[in-house]
């Protein structure tokens, strides 16, 4: 499994050749600019973990042009079925066996709308059961106890969290949720993109180092191997 970042929640991750996108939003953040181009990004399947423009922002673009399978919760699903994208509507709880893997929908406490306004049902993670590595992406979230369901089904390799805090669980919650989902290799998102979600790296990764954790920050286009 191989995982890039390209800022803010958005996650290229490769399993089995087949291409996952996760919350695009690539063409509106400063910090991806001339790292990552849109036009270019590959994708089968595009995750999304909520309707906030800075998950959805290059959705409806990305899609089109790949003609990648649309993953979310039921009611962003629909919202771009009606643009002629081709969809998979999920819901909290539920699992399905993708040609990738199998996914999981699971509960983030978060709000979800459109930029428009338009109702995108509940926010949710994702929990994807690649070829032998597992990861499970939070989304956007506070620090929750649905967390500690995670590791009662699946055991896993990496866990992605939001660090950034103020919209999100910060630095200290989210080594409480590296416990609640019992991987202590954690993979940072959510951070640095706009003001409100600044944080200092190496203070940070120190906290987590102090718990006996690994925290990765890679650089935009940086990737690792699972
Ligand atoms: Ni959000
Ligand atoms: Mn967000």
């Amino acid at each position: 499994m191989k995982i890039t970042y390209y800022g803010q929640n958005c996650l290229g991750i490769e399993i089995k050749g087949k291409h996952i996108l996760v919350d695009p939003f690539i063409s509106g953040n400063d910090m991806a600019k001339g790292k990552v181009d849109t036009g270019e990004v590959k994708a089968d399947y595009i995750l999304l973990t909520h309707a906030h423009e800075d998950h959805t922002l290059d959705a409806e673009a990305i899609a089109k042009r790949t003609g990648a399978i649309i993953v979310s919760n039921f009611e962003i699903a629909t919202y771009y079925q009606k643009k002629g994208i081709e969809v998979h509507p999920m819901n909290h709880g539920g699992s399905w066996k993708f040609d990738f893997g199998k996914v999981k929908y699971v509960i983030a406490h978060h709000t979800s709308s459109f930029p428009d306004g338009t109702y995108g049902g509940q926010p949710g993670g994702f929990v994807i059961e690649g070829e032998r590595k597992n990861i499970y992406i939070a989304g956007d979230t506070a620090l929750t106890m649905d967390m500690k369901l995670i590791p009662l089904y699946t055991k896993l390799d990496l866990a992605i969290l939001p660090i950034g805090d103020n919209f999100t669980m910060g630095v200290d919650d989210a080594i409480i949720a590296s416990d609640f989902v019992e991987c202590d290799k954690v993979l940072g998102v959510h951070y640095d993109t706009f003001g409100f979600i600044e944080i200092d790296h190496e203070e940070s990764k120190k906290k987590f180092y102090d718990a006996g954790k690994d925290l990765m920050l890679l650089e935009i286009g940086e990737s690792i191997e699972l």
